[in-house]
């Protein structure tokens, strides 16, 4: 309780510093104000560390000197020592570690903030490594994001123009990525899930999950036998490398629309038979076909320099809403993509490009959706890659001369797909006619449009309606027969029968009878009483 309290009031100071920083250098010095809040959140520790980096993707969100100095935080934690590591494996699968490794490394392969690497050799003889989160950062992380909701809610009740940035809905998102990347049992079924993806022909691969070696704080895999990939940098295999990486993410963003979210090169190896593997799955990106469908649009129409078309796939992948004012859009892309052309083909990108286009005529509160947040950050992070394997890289060469190949994976993954393709053909086929025909229509008369319209089951509701009016007239009739045959029975006049009963009166009450005898039959007739 003591340690809850005492970690609220250092967050709680950590940021009511930063927002004094934020009042005193935002008109003097702006310009130190990222390093400032990179220092604040680096001096906070793991789980503002790890916010901090979820933050530097946000290009929907912050400027480019806060994102670069986000990405460059990394948390100075040295290792945690092999026997906690040994502990942490023990209780997780309850064995002993002879029972369970032939060999158990104490001294890891690579620490980082939230988990640190092991090598190790199964009993069958199989190497492996072993990725172990350090003691206690679940709870910590826990601790934090309480924490940290907790001091934004003050913050936007002390200041509530902050409520504007919806922060709460901002952390809760940033907390959801964070919670998958410190659960290896995530990890490891990201792993089975791209294991099913990768092409086994293709000269890219990744390690299998040692089953039933998996849980919440350990990870058993197989041991890649290879070095990283900045160790390939330079060298005569480079652009074969660089190719590769290209057709595996093909194959993933189009074919599978499943994809390894991080793919920078520490995340890289390059193995003994010269093929690529992947690691750390901690974070993978999904896209469903509609989608993919629409990324191959995009691709296509940058390539073919056609703003219209970059629209169009804009509003399918969910950039824009669907009723955008098209012309202005579509003059802002044209000058996009002449920018781009006009840069040599090395420096060309796509990733910029698609984001330059998802940013037209969003306004402050433009959040996007997370999965092309994922996205994006992928696409830079292949890029990136691609250019230090490849430097002079003819990247919108090499993605039109796959222009076939994006179109066949993207067909073939669509089973269901196919009689809607066929029926939106047939469509699409009659479509210019029809427009035609419409737009004689409109010119006909005095320029407005002059659309006839009909709208079915409307003429069964005009009928429904003069029948009910035909009903509550003979309902009226048949009501003042009775009545005229009351009065004519309580003044009698003229011929009676029986003595007393107007003849008159007879024949009104005979006629209500047969009306309302009528009236019976067509309302039990119709069912509706
Ligand atoms: N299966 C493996 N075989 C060999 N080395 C690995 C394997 N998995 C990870 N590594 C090494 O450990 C490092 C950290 O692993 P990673 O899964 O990326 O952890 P983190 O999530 O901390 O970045 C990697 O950069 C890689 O060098
Ligand atoms: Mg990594």
């Amino acid at each position: 309780m003591r340690g809850t309290v005492r970690r609220g009031l250092q967050i709680a100071w950590a940021a009511l510093r930063l927002g004094v920083d934020f009042l005193r250098l935002r008109r003097r010095t702006p310009e130190q104000l990222p390093a400032r809040v990179g220092a604040t959140l680096a001096g906070l520790g793991t789980t503002f560390v790890k916010l901090g980096q979820g933050l530097s993707l946000r290009w929907d969100l912050l400027p480019a000197p806060y994102r670069e100095a986000l990405a460059r935080l990394h948390s100075n934690v040295p290792p945690f020592p092999g026997d906690q590591a040994i502990g942490t494996v023990e209780r997780a699968f309850g064995q002993p570690i002879e029972r369970l490794f032939a060999h158990f490394d104490g001294i890891p392969l690579a620490a980082a903030s939230v988990a640190q690497i092991h090598t190790a050799r199964l009993h069958d003889g199989r190497d492996v490594v072993v990725k172990i989160t350090r003691p206690g950062i679940q709870a910590q992380v826990e601790a934090d994001l309480r924490l940290l909701r907790r001091t934004l809610r003050i913050g936007q009740w002390l200041w509530p123009p902050l409520k504007r940035q919806r922060p709460l809905e901002l952390a809760d998102e940033l907390a959801g990525f964070l919670r998958n990347e410190i659960d290896m049992r995530h990890e490891a079924q990201n792993m089975r899930r791209m294991a099913s993806v990768i092409d086994p022909l293709a000269p890219v691969t990744l390690p299998h999950v040692i089953d039933p070696f998996v849980a919440h704080e350990v990870l058993v895999q197989e041991r890649s036998r290879g070095a990283h990939l900045e160790s390939a940098y330079g060298t005569p295999g480079a652009p074969a490398l660089a190719s590769a990486l290209l057709d595996a993410y093909v194959h993933q963003l189009f074919g599978a629309g499943v994809f390894h979210a991080d793919p920078h090169p520490g995340n890289l190896f390059v193995l003994q038979d010269g093929c690529l593997c992947l690691h750390d799955f901690g974070s993978i990106g999904v896209l469903d076909p509609a989608s993919r469908l629409a990324l191959g649009g995009m691709v296509e129409a940058i390539a073919a320099d056609d703003a219209e078309g970059v629209l169009d796939a804009a509003i399918a992948l969910g950039f824009f809403p669907p009723q955008v004012e098209r012309r202005s859009h579509v003059r802002e892309i044209h000058l996009i993509l002449a920018e781009m052309a006009s840069r040599p083909l090395a420096q060309w990108s796509i990733a910029e490009a698609i984001w330059r286009v998802a940013r037209i005529g969003q306004g402050e509160a433009f959040r996007l959706p997370p999965h092309l947040l994922v996205l994006m950050r992928t696409l830079f992070l292949v890029e990136n890659t691609l250019r230090a394997l490849d430097p002079d890289l003819d990247l919108l060469g090499s993605l039109t001369s796959r222009a076939a190949e994006i179109a066949q994976v993207i067909d073939a993954s669509r089973p269901a797909g196919r009689p809607l393709t066929l029926r939106l053909a047939r469509t699409a086929r009659q479509l210019p006619q029809l427009v035609a025909d419409l737009l004689r229509q409109a010119q006909l008369s005095d320029g407005r449009p002059a659309f006839s319209v009909h709208h079915h089951g409307l003429h069964s509701t005009q009928e429904a309606l003069a029948r009910t009016g035909n009903r509550l007239a003979l309902a009226l009739v048949t009501l003042g027969l009775y009545v005229s045959g009351a009065l004519l029975t309580l003044h009698a006049q003229g011929p009676t029968l029986l003595g007393h009963l107007p003849w008159l009166a007879v024949i009104a009450f005979v006629a209500a009878g047969v009306l309302s005898l009528r009236l019976v039959i067509a309302i039990s007739r119709s069912g509706h009483l």
